[in-house]
C-alpha cells in the first residue's frame, strides 16, 4: 500500500517529517502511553475494529493513535476545532502510520464538517470525541434529523437508505469522550432519552481533569496568550471568567506570572472558593472596566457580551480557552465595531467607539490556536485513560447501558500508580493495622 491508498484530507504531505520529529519529542515524556502501546501491540485487544476520533490533532494524539493502531484498531483521525490542527502530524501519520487523517489548521466551517462526514464514512465500532461533534451527528443521522446536519453532512446521509443510517449507528459500541463541554452535551442527549450507546466520560476520571484541565489548561493557555501577544504578564490585571478545573489552573498561572487575577463565576461555591484562593471575585461588568486581559473558560456561552466589550479599556486584550468560541459574543462585536486588522498573527484588532479591543485566535481555544495545546506529560494521563476506555468498551461495552459512564475506578488508579513509578516517585501504603483501624468504627477516642 502506498501513501495514495490511504483516505486523506491534510495540508501538506512533504510535512511529515518535521511532524514525526515533534510527535518523537512529545512521546519521550508520554511514559505510561508507551506501556499501554506496547502491551497493546501484544495483546491486540481492538483487533479488526474500526475507530474513528475527533481530537484536536497534535503530537500528543498522534501518540495516541498510534497506541490504538498498535492494539489492532483500524484509526481515522479528524479534528474536533478547526484552529487545532498541527498540519505536520496530520501528514506524518498518514505517510508514516497509514492513518486516515482529515484535518487542516484554519479549515473552514464547510471543511470541518466534511472532515466529521469522512471520519463517520469510515463507519466505526468504536468513536472517540472531544466535545461531542462525532457523536452529535451520529444521532442526527439516526434520529433523521436531516436539518439539523451540517453542510457537507446532508447531501452524504441523504444518499443513504434508512437502513444504511441506523446501521451506521447500531453498529457503534460505544464512544469515550474527552472534555467537559463534551460530557455536559452527552448527558443532555442521555437525559432526553437520545443517546443510543455508552459513553464513557474521560473528562471526569481523576487522572484527566485534576491535573489536564487544572495544570495542562492552566500553562498552556497563559502560553497561548503570551505567545500571541508577547505581553508582560506582571503587573498586569487579568481576568478569568469561571473558576472550575481548567479556570483554577490559569488564575493560578497568571498570578504566578506576577498578574492581579480577578476571577469572575456564577456558582457561589465556586466564587467562595476563588475569594478564600486569594483572589478579587467580581461581575464580568465590573471586572470589564479594569482588566488587561481576558479570559474565558466557562463552556457556557455569551460570558463576554458586548456590553462589556464597550466597558474595556482602550488595547484590552480578549481570549477564550473553553471549549467553544460562543463564550465571545463576537457576532455582536463584528456587527458594532470597525475591522478586523491582523495586529499580529492570531491578534485581530476591533475598533470599538474609538477604542482598540484585540480578539486572540478568532475565539477559538487559544492554547490550541496560538500555542501548542497541553504539555504531552499530561496528555499522558487523558490519553492513556482514553486508550484503555476504548479497550474497556471492546471488551465489556455490550453490558454497559446507553449513557454517560465514569472511567472505571481501577483504571483511574492504574494510571496514577504507572505515572507515579514514571515520575520516579515512590508512596507508602497501609500497614494491616492501619487497614483494620479505617475498617473499624469501635476504636474511639
Ligand atoms: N483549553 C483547553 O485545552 C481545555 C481543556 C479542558 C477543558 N476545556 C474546556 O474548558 C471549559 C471549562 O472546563 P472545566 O473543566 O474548567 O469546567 P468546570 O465545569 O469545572 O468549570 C466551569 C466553571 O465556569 C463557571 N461558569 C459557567 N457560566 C459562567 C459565566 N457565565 N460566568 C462565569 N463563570 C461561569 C461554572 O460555574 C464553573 O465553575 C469547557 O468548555 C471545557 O470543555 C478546555
Amino acid at each position: 500500500m502506498t501513501v495514495n491508498d490511504i483516505p486523506n484530507d491534510v495540508k501538506d504531505l512533504s510535512l511529515a517529517d518535521e511532524g514525526q520529529r515533534r510527535t518523537e519529542w512529545a512521546e519521550q515524556f508520554m511514559p505510561v502511553l508507551r506501556q499501554i502501546r506496547e502491551r497493546f501491540a501484544a495483546e491486540r485487544p481492538l483487533e479488526g475494529k474500526r475507530l474513528s476520533a475527533c481530537l484536536h490533532v497534535t503530537t500528543e494524539t498522534a501518540n495516541l493513535a498510534v497506541t490504538l493502531q498498535a492494539g489492532g484498531a483500524d484509526v481515522a483521525l479528524c479534528a474536533s476545532n478547526p484552529l487545532s490542527t498541527q498540519d505536520d502530524v496530520a501528514a506524518h501519520l498518514v505517510r508514516d502510520h497509514g492513518i486516515k487523517v482529515f484535518a487542516v489548521k484554519g479549515e473552514d466551517k464547510e471543511s470541518y464538517y466534511d472532515h466529521i462526514r469522512a471520519a463517520l464514512a469510515h463507519r466505526p465500532d468504536v468513536t472517540m470525541d472531544d466535545g461531542a461533534d462525532l457523536v452529535g451527528a451520529l444521532h442526527m443521522i439516526a434520529l433523521g434529523r436531516l436539518d439539523d446536519l451540517e453542510g457537507p453532512v446532508r447531501p452524504w446521509v441523504n444518499a443513504m437508505s434508512p437502513d444504511e443510517r441506523s446501521a451506521l449507528l447500531k453498529a457503534v459500541i460505544g464512544s469515550t469522550e474527552e472534555t467537559t463541554t463534551g460530557v455536559i452535551r452527552l448527558r443532555a442527549m442521555a437525559e432526553q432519552g437520545v443517546l443510543q450507546f455508552p459513553v464513557i466520560a474521560v473528562n471526569d476520571s481523576q487522572t484527566k481533569h485534576l491535573f489536564d484541565n487544572r495544570y495542562g489548561t492552566g500553562q498552556s493557555t497563559v502560553d497561548g496568550i503570551l505567545r500571541a501577544t508577547n505581553i508582560l504578564l506582571a503587573g498586569s490585571t487579568f481576568v478569568v471568567a469561571g473558576y472550575g478545573w481548567c479556570g483554577r489552573g490559569v488564575a493560578m498561572r497568571a498570578r504566578g506570572g506576577g498578574a492581579e487575577v480577578i476571577v469572575t463565576e456564577v456558582d457561589p461555591l465556586r466564587a467562595l472558593e476563588a475569594r478564600m484562593d486569594g483572589y478579587r471575585v467580581m461581575p464580568m461588568a465590573d471586572a470589564a472596566r479594569v482588566g488587561d486581559v481576558f479570559v474565558t473558560l466557562t463552556g457556557n456561552a455569551e460570558v463576554i457580551r458586548l456590553e462589556h466589550m464597550r466597558l474595556m479599556k482602550d488595547g484590552a486584550i480578549i481570549a477564550n480557552s473553553g471549549h467553544f468560541n460562543v463564550e465571545l459574543d463576537l457576532e455582536d462585536l463584528a456587527q458594532a465595531a470597525d475591522g478586523p486588522r491582523a495586529a499580529r498573527q492570531f491578534v485581530d484588532e476591533w475598533l470599538l467607539e474609538g477604542k482598540r479591543l484585540y480578539v486572540l485566535g478568532e475565539g477559538r481555544l487559544i492554547n490550541l490556536a496560538a500555542a501548542e495545546g497541553h504539555p504531552a506529560s499530561v496528555m499522558d494521563m487523558s490519553f492513556a485513560n482514553q486508550a484503555l476506555a476504548a479497550e474497556h468498551l471492546v471488551t465489556g461495552g455490550s453490558m454497559l447501558s446507553k449513557a454517560v459512564h465514569r472511567v472505571p475506578v481501577e483504571i483511574d488508579e492504574r494510571v496514577a500508580e504507572l505515572k507515579l513509578a514514571a515520575l520516579g516517585v515512590r508512596i507508602d501504603s497501609l500497614t494491616p493495622a492501619q487497614q483494620q483501624y479505617l475498617a473499624s468504627w469501635d476504636a474511639g477516642t
